[in-house]
């Protein structure tokens, strides 16, 4: 398919970037790149060099070639083209043909023609199509009585299809980052990027990792006025059962029900980088390395109504998901961060309770540098903020009631390398949470239902007949890890922990009771409320405030 559009690449590029030099073709076997600037701030440069100078060529305008229709977001495309001048001349237009073998070799190309920056070029052909635009035809500097040829070319991303035996292996370095103002930390490592056969001879691959990982280190969230956050606040419902319960022993019909909800308030900011090196032919990265760092203020109110007695488990839920600006070399190596909160719910509830807890937390200049740094430590900065406590719970019956709920602010980050040679989401998890163990005796003597209608409930008489245990912990675990193995560079099990600490923030005894949790939380239950869910044994609904 062929677009009617001419598109001629503007000279002034050229002064803009860094990197790019779209005056000289890449002919020499090697080719540099640098991203655009975009909302969002990413810059980030891409170099590709390999030992046969014939393995990379060219079709941005300083290559002779002239490009007759090309889609500007497609990543595989026929094009046509045509020689500016004479195209035998190997210092022009005939590099595209010099070795060009079976499997094609990877070319440049303008920015206005693909969504890629490189491609393969898989083949060419004169094109059936010879027609040239005349704005264009009286551009082309013919000699007498040669009439130009159109070319086809087929284009791809399709690297793993270059045979290594024809091109040689050709090597891959990529940096960017998202944070805004970068542009001077990849001014300099675009220096050190020209230097960088000198830097790999004297300190080798993994040193320029540590390099680009000291350059992010640099990185000050709190300094950058110009990156979005994330503002959510909004209360999500982890599960709301209810049932009807029969009348029986002197009381009427009535219902129970299990109710759990999570309130986050959460203003979240971050960003990220990368860097990598490896062979694009053939696709593999052999020293990757992720950053991300992340400021938030985080709150989860959560709140548990129960009735009915029965066990929960809401598995993680994704409550909130929204894309942050990412870095994106298309073919090669795309980074798309996603920010999410998810919650979660355990509950094995066996009487009347209402338990609210408040988790919150500031976190500041958290760094996360993976899967590892040799010289950098991932850390953050914690603040715990003011949190509330509140639990009732109905006397009447003996309990072993355990509550757990989750806030977990997260980023993930989906990467695809070499148009999916390999591909993972690495994470970045914020693991807020808190338990209740209750273990309660039955007290002696409850109103039921009917008798209390009229009467006030002498709630402190009633506390006082209160014996057993309440126990409640909060905690906080920031980690992060991979949910796939990338190249030989991490996989699944690689896990870097940031924070890790568990506070008692609630433990009382009462009555005769010294006995502590006994219980044993049922965590692998995993049965929704429905089907787990039964009526209270008693139909009494006084509660008494314990926390
Ligand atoms: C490509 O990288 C390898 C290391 O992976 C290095 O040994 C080789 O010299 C590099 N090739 C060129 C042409 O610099
Ligand atoms: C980051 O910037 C903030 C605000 O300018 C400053 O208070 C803080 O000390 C800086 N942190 C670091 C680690 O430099
Ligand atoms: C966090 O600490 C708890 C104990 O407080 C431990 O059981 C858990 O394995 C730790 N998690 C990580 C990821 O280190």
């Amino acid at each position: 398919m062929f677009l009617k559009s001419v598109a001629f690449l503007p000279a002034f590029l050229a002064t803009v970037h860094a990197l790019n030099d779209w005056s000289v073709p890449c002919f020499n076997g090697e080719c540099t790149y640098d991203l655009p600037a975009h909302r969002g701030g990413a810059v980030g440069s891409l170099k590709i060099w390999g030992a046969n100078k014939n393995a990379i060529t060219d079709i941005t305008p300083a290559s002779g070639w002239v490009i007759l229709g090309c889609d500007p977001n497609a990543l595989q495309q026929n094009v046509r083209i045509v020689c500016q001048a004479d195209e035998s001349d190997h210092q022009s237009c005939g590099n595209l043909f010099r070795e060009l073998g079976k499997s094609g070799k990877i070319v440049r190309l303008p920015e206005t023609c693909g969504k890629n920056a490189f491609g393969r070029l898989s083949k060419t052909w004169v094109d059936a199509d010879q027609s040239i635009p005349a704005s264009i035809a009286s551009k082309l500097n013919r000699r007498a009585g040669q009439s130009p040829v159109v070319r086809g070319v087929a284009i791809d991303t399709d690297f793993k299809a270059l045979d290594v035996s024809e091109t040689g292996p050709v090597n891959i370095t990529i940096e960017g980052s998202t944070f805004p103002g970068a542009q001077g930390a990849t001014a300099r490592r675009a220096a050190r990027s020209v230097l960088f056969d000198k830097l790999v001879e004297k300190r080798g691959f993994f040193t320029w990792i540590e390099d680009a990982f000291g350059d992010f280190n640099t990185f000050n969230l709190s300094d950058s006025t110009d990156i979005t956050a994330v503002s959510v606040d909004k209360t999500y419902n982890l599960f709301n059962y209810g049932l009807s319960c029969p009348a029986g022993n002197g009381w009427p019909a009535y219902s129970a029900s299990a109710k759990a909800d999570l309130r986050a308030t959460t203003n979240a900011v971050a960003t990220i980088g990368v860097a990598a090196v490896g062979t694009i032919v053939p696709p593999d990265l052999t020293e990757f390395g992720m950053f991300t760092a992340l400021n938030a203020d985080l709150n989860g109110q959560f709140t548990l109504v129960a009735s009915a007695s029965g066990t929960a488990d809401t598995g993680i839920k994704t409550l909130y998901s929204v894309g942050l600006p990412g870095l994106d070399w298309p073919g090669i190596l795309t980074l798309g961060p996603t920010f999410k909160i998810n919650g979660q719910a355990l509950a094995t509830v066996d009487v009347d309770v209402n338990l609210n807890v408040d988790l919150a937390y500031t976190l500041t200049n958290a760094k996360l540098f993976f899967p590892k740094s040799s010289t950098l430590s991932s850390g953050v900065g914690v603040s715990p903020g003011s949190s509330a406590l509140a639990l009732s719970v109905n006397p009447s019956l003996a309990s072993r009631t355990y509550v757990e709920a989750h806030i977990q602010p997260r980023i993930e980050v989906g990467i695809d390398a070499i148009a999916g040679a390999a591909t993972a989401t690495v994470f970045l998890n914020v693991d807020a949470h808190a338990d209740a163990t209750l273990s309660l005796d039955a007290a002696a003597v409850i109103t039921p239902r009917e008798e209390t209608a009229n009467v006030e409930v002498d709630s402190r008489a009633v506390t006082a007949r209160v014996t057993g245990c309440v126990d409640v912990n909060a905690g906080l675990n920031i980690y992060a890890g991979a949910d796939a193995s990338f190249f030989s560079l991490f996989d699944k099990s690689t896990s870097v922990t940031l924070y890790n600490k568990s506070w008692d923030i609630y433990a009382q005894c009462w009555g005769t009771s010294t006995r502590r949790s006994e219980i044993e939380p049922l965590l692998e239950a995993r049965e929704l409320v429905p089907r787990a869910l039964a009526c209270p044994s008693t139909n009494v609904d006084t509660l008494v405030k314990l926390v």
